[in-house]
C-alpha cells in the first residue's frame, strides 16, 4: 500500500499550561505535517509587527525562507539572521554577534523572535531573545527530532562557555512551537536516528503503553513513515509538556527523570571526545548502562534491561560503548563526579524500576557503577 499523503495527518494542539502570577506564559505546541506556512499567520495573531527569524544555516535557504515568507504575507517586517550549523555556534561570539544584529535592526519588544533549526539554534535564538532589552518573545520552529521531542519545548536556553556546555542560560518560555513533521525529511539518517533515542526515553520514565508502541513500529519509524512519526513527535512533546508543566524549573526531582540516560551518556560522549558520538546515541548507551545498574541493585527485572536493549538496537542505535571507543570506567566516573547534575560529587542517577517508572537515587555505591562500566 502506498504511504498516505502527509497531509492526511491530523494538526494536534499540545498546551503548555504555565500560570504565572503576573503573567500568564502558558502556550501552544501544534504539531503534524504541513505546519510550516501557517507559522506566520501565528507569529502575527500573537501581534507581531517586525519578526526576525535565527534559522540554522543548514535550513536557512529551505525551511527557514519559508517560515520567513509566512510571515511577510502574514504582514510582519521580517529579517533573517543566518547562523552556521554546529555546536560550536551555541557560544559567546554568536550571541555577541545576534545582540549587535538586534541592535542594529533597533529590535524592541514589539519585535519577535523566530527559531529555526535544531537545538542549537533554539537554545542559542532563545538565549537571545530572553537576555536582549531584558527579553523578547521567541518562537520555535524546531526542525531536528531533538528539537522537536526536546530541546523546543519547556524554556531551557543557552550558550557554552570553554569550562562546559550550557554553563551560561536562563528559563525563556516561548510563545509558541511549530513542529512540522515535514521538516524532518531533510535531515541527514544519523540525526535522525540519534533523535529517537529520546523518544525511547520517554516510553521508559513516563509511559509502558508509548514504549510497547514503540516497539512495533520500530520499521515504520526507521522509515520515516509519517503517521507513525506524527504520533511519536506528538507523544514525546506532550510527555515533555506534562512535565514542564509540573516541574519547571526543575526543583521537585522530577524534571530530573528527563536526565535519564544522561549521566552515562554525558559520561561517554565528553571521554570519547565532543563530536565521536551524537548526543542520542551517547544517551542510548546510557540508558543501557542506566537499566543494568538498576537491574545490578536488584531495582529492575532484568527482563526489561533485555526489552529496552531490543528496542534500541532495533532502531540502530547503540547499547554497548564500542562506539565511544576504549574509555577506563575510572574515567567515566570521574566525569560522573563533576557533573553539574551530580550532588557533592555524589553519584546519582536516575534509574527504571519498571518500564514508564524511575527515581532518582542518590549515592550509588560507586564499586555497582564500575561493575556496570567494566561489562562490554
Ligand atoms: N534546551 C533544552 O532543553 C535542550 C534539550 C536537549 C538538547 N539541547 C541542546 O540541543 C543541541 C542539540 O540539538 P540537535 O540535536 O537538534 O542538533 P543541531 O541543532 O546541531 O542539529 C543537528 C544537525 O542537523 C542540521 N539540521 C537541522 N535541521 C535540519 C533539517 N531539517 N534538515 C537537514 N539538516 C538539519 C544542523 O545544521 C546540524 O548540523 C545541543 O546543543 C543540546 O545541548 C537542549
Ligand atoms: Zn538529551
Amino acid at each position: 500500500m502506498a504511504t498516505p499523503p502527509a497531509r492526511t495527518i491530523p494538526v494536534r494542539t499540545i498546551h503548555v499550561r504555565l500560570p504565572g502570577e503576573a503573567t500568564d506564559r502558558s502556550y501552544e505546541i501544534a504539531c503534524g505535517s504541513g505546519l510550516i506556512d501557517s507559522v506566520g499567520g501565528r507569529v502575527a495573531a500573537d501581534g507581531a509587527r517586525r519578526a526576525v527569524v535565527i534559522a540554522d544555516a543548514a535550513v536557512a535557504g529551505s525551511h527557514a525562507a519559508r517560515v520567513a515568507a509566512s510571515l511577510a504575507a502574514a504582514g510582519a517586517a521580517t529579517t533573517t539572521l543566518e547562523v552556521p550549523s554546529g555546536e560550536s555556534s551555541k557560544g559567546v561570539p554568536m550571541a555577541g554577534r545576534l545582540w549587535a544584529e538586534l541592535a542594529a535592526l533597533a529590535a524592541d519588544r514589539g519585535t519577535q523572535i523566530v527559531a529555526v533549526g535544531g537545538g542549537v539554534v533554539g537554545d542559542l535564538a532563545g538565549f537571545v531573545a530572553a537576555t536582549f532589552a531584558r527579553g523578547l518573545p521567541v518562537w520555535h520552529v524546531p526542525t531536528t527530532l531533538v528539537a522537536q521531542v526536546d530541546s523546543a519545548i519547556g524554556g531551557k536556553t543557552g550558550i557554552n562557555l570553554e569550562a562546559g556546555k550550557n554553563l551560561v542560560g536562563a528559563f525563556w518560555q516561548p510563545r509558541g512551537v511549530v513542529a512540522d513533521i515535514d521538516t524532518l525529511a531533510t535531515l541527514p539518517d544519523r540525526e535522525y536516528i540519534s533523535g529517537l533515542a529520546e523518544v525511547v526515553k520517554y516510553g521508559m520514565i513516563l509511559d509502558a503503553s508509548f514504549f510497547a508502541w514503540l516497539e512495533g513500529h520500530a520499521a515504520e519509524l526507521l522509515a520515516r513513515e509519517p503517521q507513525a512519526l506524527a504520533w511519536a513527535v506528538e507523544r514525546s512533546a506532550s510527555l515533555k509538556a506534562q512535565v514542564v508543566e509540573q516541574d519547571e524549573r526543575e526543583v521537585s526531582g522530577l524534571r530530573a527523570a528527563l536526565n535519564y540516560g544522561h549521566t552515562f551518556g554525558h559520561a561517554y560522549e565528553t571521554a570519547a571526545g565532543y563530536g565521536r558520538l551524537l548526543h542520542g546515541e551517547a544517551v542510548a548507551i546510557g540508558m543501557a548502562r542506566a537499566a543494568r545498574l538498576a537491574a545490578t541493585l536488584g531495582r529492575l527485572d532484568e527482563a526489561v534491561v533485555g526489552r529496552q536493549d531490543r528496542l534500541l538496537a532495533s532502531l540502530q542505535l547503540p547499547t554497548t560503548p564500542a562506539a565511544a571507543g576504549a574509555i577506563e570506567p575510572a574515567t567515566l566516573i570521574t566525569i560522573m563526579g563533576r557533573d553539574k547534575k551530580s550532588l557533592h560529587g555524589r553519584l546519582r542517577f536516575v534509574l527504571p524500576d519498571a518500564i514508564g517508572r524511575v527515581e532518582l537515587v542518590e549515592g550509588v555505591d560507586p564499586a555497582a557503577v564500575e561493575r556496570v562500566l567494566s561489562a562490554p
